[in-house]
């Protein structure tokens, strides 16, 4: 189901008991991200900060927090189900290339009423403000080194000036002044190839931000979709139902009708650069302060009831994780159209989405590992990967443990290991140039002789018959007689551990 609005959704959450309400007085400098920060790690509930100091909105925090949550926010009961759609639906449409496919859904008759609608009004106007002061909204502060207060979860709307197609992009947005906002859109990002081309005319660039309304939409502005590919329009097809848009009242863009917020103004691509940053950032590291472009705020409107939406990233395991699983569930579909030997992919939270991708693959040939680790590393934001693990078809890549121990076996330093030079997360830290440096991939699968592998064991894998009964048994033995089902392998915490006596 479409949300009408982010209330509804936490109305939603509220009545699964996955909202918790907080009514104490909790600082948007740093508390509020504390408790978030405890929240996501723990899979906790959502929280509602009810009433922010300054009579500020309402601050919704860990809405995406666990997968359950995830899934609801983008209107299914897991994220499986519009992976499958999807696949289905690029399996059937006319044969073009993969995103020419995306594009043609509305034309493909009973997925019109997915594209965005334009409506002549919306809640999302009910109170303008042309002299707006941005500290009136509650942004949060959420690392102690941070430079300021900064907008997390913003759908940031930009327009192709040469093709007038839209893009909508989650950049965060440094509160600079009453008016001003730092915009982060980084060196690879749609936003920063708008901007370039507005440099070129020597135009000034209407910008948009949207926050909240139905929780897809702001999935949507983080989901690594093409140029040309509309964000609104993946909305669309996920919510089941087309966006309602209405026209900008200061700028010539059109905004989510039933967003909660939504800030209007513009970049002048002939004005300095401003300051922004340091900032906490989702690799668990501060990205150091850097140079980016000024927006100046001609307008900010909202909802009467509006709810200010926001997340803390740093390090991991984060609420951006769901976010970032959403993707990876979604987009293995459309992966696998270019590369149909992808069985799975995985992101374990340590790799921080782009430090670390596991992949599953059919071997069909020498060194096909490798054409699809150089294929992966020429695929839009996929390029930015750091590590590349790729593994045969026989590797849960879901389950981290298995593949740790599969690669660790079957990889030879000298002979498995690709490293090439290219372009790099512009938040890697450990680059030796801002946005270049080198990438590893791992070819984790049997070598065949051609590829200098000697007779291959097979792993040790007893017959499901016998695990069947064998798991019936023990739950009897173990489970049933009330022992735990398993032991940790992790030593006892430190605090419960005494010496025995004569044990020094
Ligand atoms: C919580 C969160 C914060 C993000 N912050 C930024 C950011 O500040 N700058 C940026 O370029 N990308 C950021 N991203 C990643 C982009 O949203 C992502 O790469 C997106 O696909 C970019 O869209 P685009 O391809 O339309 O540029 C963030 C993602 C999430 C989930």
């Amino acid at each position: 189901m479409a949300y009408r609005s982010l209330r509804q959704f936490l109305e939603r959450l509220e009545q699964a008991g996955e909202l918790v309400r907080v009514r104490e007085p909790v600082d948007l400098r740093l508390e509020m991200a504390a408790l978030a920060d405890r929240a996501a790690k723990q899979g906790g509930p959502a929280l509602l900060f009810e009433s922010p100091s300054g009579g500020r909105l309402p601050v919704a925090m860990n809405l995406f927090g666990t997968r359950r949550r995830a899934s609801w926010a983008l209107s299914c009961d897991d994220l499986e189900e519009p992976a499958r759609e999807l696949q289905e639906l690029l399996h059937t449409a006319p044969p073009q290339g993969l995103w020419e496919k995306l594009k043609m859904l509305p034309r493909l008759g009973k997925l019109a009423s997915l594209t965005p609608k334009h409506v002549g009004s919306g809640p999302v106007q009910e109170l303008v403000e042309r002299e707006p002061d941005l500290s009136d909204l509650p942004v949060l502060t959420t690392w102690p080194h941070d430079g300021g207060p900064f907008v997390t979860l913003p759908q940031v709307i930009t327009r192709d000036p040469e093709t007038g197609l839209r893009n909508v992009g989650m950049y965060r947005l440094q509160v600079l002044g009453p008016r001003r906002l730092a915009m982060h859109w980084q060196l690879h990002k749609t936003a920063t190839a708008h901007y370039r081309a507005y440099r070129k005319r020597g135009e000034r660039m209407p910008v948009a931000i949207a926050l909240g309304g139905d929780p897809a939409l702001t999935y949507c502005a983080s989901a690594p979709l093409p140029p040309g590919v509309d964000e609104y329009l993946f909305a669309g097809f996920l919510r089941k139902e087309g966006v309602p848009l209405v026209k900008g009242v200061t700028v010539d863009l059109e905004v989510p009708a039933e967003a909660d917020v939504v800030v209007e103004g513009y970049v002048d691509p002939r004005a300095p650069l401003v300051r922004e940053g340091p900032f906490g950032d989702h690799t668990g590291y501060y990205s150091l302060a850097d140079d980016y472009p000024a927006l100046e705020v001609t307008a900010v409107t909202r909802r009467r009831d509006a709810v200010y939406p926001a997340t803390v990233v740093g390090p991991p395991p984060m609420e951006d994780f769901w976010m970032g699983k959403a993707t990876e569930r979604l987009f293995l579909p459309m992966l696998q159209m270019v590369f149909p030997e992808v069985v799975d992919m995985s992101f374990p939270p340590e790799g921080v989405f782009h430090n670390l991708c596991l992949l599953s693959m059919r071997k069909e040939f020498p060194g096909h590992a490798r054409k699809l680790m150089h294929g992966l590393w020429g695929s839009g934001q996929m390029s930015a990967t750091k590590t590349l693990v790729v593994f045969d078809d026989d590797v849960d890549v879901q389950d981290w443990s298995q593949a740790a121990w599969r690669a660790l076996a079957n990889v030879d330093a000298r002979r498995d290991l690709v490293i090439v030079d290219g372009p790099v997360d512009v938040l890697d830290h450990a680059a030796p140039a801002f946005g270049l440096g080198a990438k590893i991939g791992v070819d984790a699968t049997r070598k065949w002789v051609e590829e200098g592998g000697r007779e291959w064991p097979e792993p040790c894998v007893h017959p499901p018959e016998v695990v069947a009964r064998m798991d019936q048994l023990y739950e009897r033995l173990v489970a049933g007689a009330g022992r735990p089902r398993r032991m940790s392998l992790a030593a006892p915490p430190a605090a419960s551990w005494t010496p025995r006596k004569g044990t020094g």
